[in-house]
């Protein structure tokens, strides 16, 4: 369906703001011209005559963002889950993503992790792929077909990894140009993202060449930031005081013109974070992946705090599960540890905090996306979560609390990307 005027009658759910869920039941939800016109207890009289998409019953809620999440690496998920993270890329995921050389390969593959994300709550995403210039060009295309709202870059890797996955500096820049030729205007929905691996896996002279990319384009950048112990013990950044300053002195760590997402941030020092409040970075926070490969407890109560824009990542296959919602459960879960071993002075995360990270926090990287409030762009999922045997005496926020801890993501019966219907 292209028609961008309807309303959606149902229980609705979405965040008013970090702290606080709005919450309608047997309520009305506008789209007009593909964005919200919002959510209403009584139709009003003007939209009348929009078609009406009758859902009552069914749990109405925002679109999630998977913040960051690594298409090749989907169909391996759940291997190697006792190793940590340098043992895991050289092992299982160095040779896999070498798979992608080949398009019909990356076709095939590809197309198993775009279907997963089509059917499921994600409405956009922030993806990895390969170094491999058209195979990334083969996964846009499979998103766009699918009609999702992404971001997906071409890594970029010159050191440190196998013969097999690896370019030359010069290689990887052009390549780079040549990828963001090839793939300028091409689709409506889907557009490139500058992908520096991380810094174990980018020379000084690659971050160089990818900086100037960026200023020339005004492309948006995402990579990987103080994950794990054995990377950040590698101490590849020596002429810069952290790990983000070695990206920032390559104009690749956020400020005007060059928005940017970090994953994980488990290990930021003080500096480290000033200097991402600073510039506006955005941190893509997947706590399944950070317990799977042993990087530790990213400290996302100070990050919503200081306020640091902040989402959340199923960092596909450092976890196992595509599932914003089971990153929600997550993220919750993680804090609690944190909190009760690490540090009691940062109180766990709430569920309107985590389900406020899944939709307005992650959203907020593609611009008014996330919310139902007035003017933010219409995406949007119905749920039936009658198969959890509700005995009838929960609200909708208690609804929605029982969906994140136990929905395996099959129960999404209608999605909308930016005002069109995907099914
Ligand atoms: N750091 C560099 N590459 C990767 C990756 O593929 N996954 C995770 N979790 N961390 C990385
Ligand atoms: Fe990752």
């Amino acid at each position: 369906m292209v028609q961008k005027n309807f309303v959606c009658k149902g229980d609705i759910c979405y965040s008013k703001d970090m702290k606080t869920l709005e919450t309608c039941k047997d309520g009305y939800l506008v789209c007009e011209n593909g964005v919200s016109a919002g959510v209403f207890a009584e139709l009003p009289e003007k939209y009348q005559d929009f078609p009406l998409l009758d859902y009552t019953g069914k749990l109405i809620l925002p679109g999630f963002t998977d913040l960051h999440v690594h298409a090749p690496q989907y169909r391996f998920r759940a291997l190697g889950m006792d190793l940590e993270l340098l043992e895991w890329l050289d092992t299982h995921t160095f040779p896999q993503e070498a798979k992608y050389v080949d398009t019909d390969f990356a076709r095939k593959n590809y197309a198993r992790f775009v279907e997963e994300m089509r059917k499921g709550p994600n409405t956009r995403g922030c993806i990895f792929g390969t170094i491999h210039r058209q195979s990334t060009e083969v996964l846009m295309e499979l998103l766009e077909e699918a009609g999702l709202c992404a971001m997906v870059g071409k890594v970029n890797m010159d050191r440190h990894s196998p013969d097999f996955l690896r370019e030359t500096t010069e290689e990887s820049a052009e390549e780079t140009i040549q990828w963001l030729a090839d793939v300028a205007d091409k689709f409506p929905h889907v557009k490139p993202i500058l992908t520096p691996r991380f810094l174990p896996s980018c020379t000084d002279e690659l971050l160089e060449k990818l900086g100037d990319i960026q200023k020339q384009h005004h492309l948006p950048v995402q990579s990987h930031l103080s994950e794990n112990r054995g990377e950040v013990a590698w101490e590849l950044f020596p002429k810069s005081k952290h790990y983000g300053d070695a990206y920032d002195s390559f104009g690749l760590f956020g400020g005007e013109n060059c928005p940017t997402i970090m994953a994980h941030c488990v290990l930021s020092s003080d500096d480290e974070i000033r200097l991402m409040k600073e510039r506006g970075v955005f941190i893509a926070h997947c706590p399944e992946s950070n317990t799977n490969l042993a990087s530790g407890i990213a400290p996302a109560r100070r990050y919503l705090t200081e306020g640091i824009p902040m989402g959340l990542g199923s960092d596909i296959a450092g976890g196992t599960r595509c599932s914003i919602f089971f990153a929600m459960a997550e993220a919750i879960r993680v804090s609690k540890l944190r909190w009760r071993l690490v540090d009691e002075s940062l109180a766990p995360l709430t569920i309107p905090e985590v389900f406020y990270l899944a939709t307005v926090g992650g959203g907020a990287f593609f611009g008014k996306v996330g919310s139902f409030a007035e003017g933010y762009e219409f995406d949007a999922f119905v749920l039936d979560d009658s198969r959890y045997d509700n005995p009838g005496e929960y609200d909708i926020a208690q609804r929605l609390e029982r969906v994140i801890y136990l929905t395996e993501d099959s129960e999404v019966l209608h999605k909308f990307v930016a005002g069109r219907q995907l099914f």
